[in-house]
């Protein structure tokens, strides 16, 4: 759905992490705050293999082969595949970029940059730190693109 980002083949840790802080209420929106209260450990551990184990499967709409190509040479250049992994497919508490909603990638860049993602690791923030809004379009655009 708009805005909504897709889960499956994200990684186990990175979903787990979100999960708990989420439930916390340190990170994540209201409304997932809400859907996870009184969900266990356990549960969420369930719930993160569960989502891991899925094959992402990419919707995004028609590709700009420019704007495309501009996202590729940023990311390059940013570095954004040393923790991301080379592919994009995310590793570890870094998540999957590849095949990612291109809405919800922007509005999550933008919110890193702005320092306005709640519990947001500022290493994101620090990453983003004066790229134009220009090139985070590109960015979302490639990503959202990627197999
Ligand atoms: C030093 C490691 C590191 C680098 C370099 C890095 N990231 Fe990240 N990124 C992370 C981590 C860790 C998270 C999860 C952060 C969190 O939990 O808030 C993340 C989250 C994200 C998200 C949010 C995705 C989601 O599903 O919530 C986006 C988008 C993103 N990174 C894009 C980028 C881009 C674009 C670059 C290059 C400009 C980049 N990252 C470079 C570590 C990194």
């Amino acid at each position: 759905m708009a805005g909504v980002p897709s889960l499956a083949g994200q990684p186990r840790v990175f979903l787990e992490h979100y999960l708990v802080m989420t439930r916390e209420g340190i990170r994540g929106t209201e409304l997932m705050q809400q859907v996870l209260k009184g969900v266990s450990d356990r549960e969420i551990a369930a719930i993160a293999r569960h989502y891991a184990a899925l094959e992402p499967r990419a919707e995004p709409g028609p590709r700009d082969a420019a704007l495309f190509e501009r996202g590729r040479h940023v990311a390059q250049a940013h570095r954004c595949g040393t923790c991301h992994a080379p592919d994009y497919r995310g590793r570890e508490q870094m998540p999957r970029l590849a095949g990612q909603r291109e809405d919800f990638l922007l509005e999550a860049m933008l919110a890193y940059r702005e320092n306005r993602r709640r519990g947001g690791d500022t290493i994101m923030a620090a990453s983003l730190y004066g790229i134009a809004e220009a090139d985070l379009k590109a960015l979302a655009h490639y990503f959202a693109h990627l197999p």
